[in-house]
């Protein structure tokens, strides 16, 4: 099996599961992790082992990179074989429901480059896939990025994060945030990312990111036609996302790294 294959099989398996765990999100299981909004809950481990047990038993020998537990670091070999995976991103949109705003993503990577991709939104039932130089589709219609040429003009996801990135934004992107055209926080920076790979974003800023928050959108966005760096617009690698995530058209990438304050 190809791992694209893989990756779309396994997200074909597992949407509904989620779709109907939200449906019935007042039985679920939740803890929190870090503080009182970082939360986990029984699909986050169940999509994960599910995930980690078939990736094991197809493709035996590859690193695993994940957001919960044991796998919840950087890979051995950044040029290993590697898959990384964010079984629910946007987990507090999960748990309570304000909007059907989530995702699952499963990416897989060699020499520290994401070259397959997939993420699900069981909010919609849409499923994006890509592979390198093949292009980025939802379901079977190609992915591109929208042509907005001017920050002004652009709807732009500045998704705060945790309390220390609100600190870092407070600092660093005011000019941003004032002459953005339109300001969205979705609270999921997979759904969010899927979103510029779509058109219907112009850009994505995020101050950290980890790298299941953003191995699969960095792919389906480059293959949709987009951009991705790092704040300051240097190359954005797989395992670096401490230094900041911006994604975007293209257009408009040149034009908020100058907004945005060293
Ligand atoms: C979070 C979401 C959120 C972002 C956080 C992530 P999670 O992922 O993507 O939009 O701001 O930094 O941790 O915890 O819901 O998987
Ligand atoms: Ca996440
Ligand atoms: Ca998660």
């Amino acid at each position: 099996m190809t791992e694209i294959g893989f990756i779309k099989c396994f997200l074909e398996d597992n949407i509904g599961y989620a779709r109907a765990k939200f449906a019935d999100r007042a039985s679920l299981t939740v803890t929190s992790k870090a503080n009182a909004s970082d939360l986990l809950t029984e699909v986050d481990l169940t999509l994960q082992k599910r995930a980690v047990d078939q990736i094991r038993a197809t493709f035996p020998g590859d690193e695993i990179v994940a957001e919960e537990g044991e796998f919840s670091r950087m890979p051995a070999s950044p040029n290993a074989r590697c898959w990384v995976m964010d079984p629910i991103d946007g987990t507090n949109n999960f748990v309570r429901g304000m909007f059907p705003v989530f995702a699952i993503s499963l990416a897989f990577a060699i020499h520290g480059r994401t070259v397959a991709a997939g993420m699900a939104y069981p909010g919609t039932g849409d499923i994006y896939l890509a592979e390198e130089g093949k292009g980025a589709f939802v379901n079977e219609t190609r992915l591109l990025v929208s042509q907005v040429q001017q920050v002004a003009e652009s709807r732009v996801d500045l998704d705060f994060g945790g309390v220390e990135d609100r600190n870092a934004w407070m600092e660093r992107a005011q000019s941003l945030f004032r002459q953005s055209g339109q300001v969205r926080c979705h609270g999921s920076a997979v759904a969010a990312i899927g979103q510029v790979a779509s058109g219907d974003l112009d850009a994505f800023v995020h101050m950290t990111l980890n790298p299941w928050d953003y191995a699969a959108g960095m792919l389906v966005v480059e293959e949709a036609g987009g951009v991705c760096s790092r704040l300051d617009g240097k190359t954005l690698k797989l395992f670096d996302g401490k230094d900041g995530v911006l994604i975007t058209n293209g257009a408009i990438h040149k034009e908020i790294i100058r907004l945005i304050r060293r």
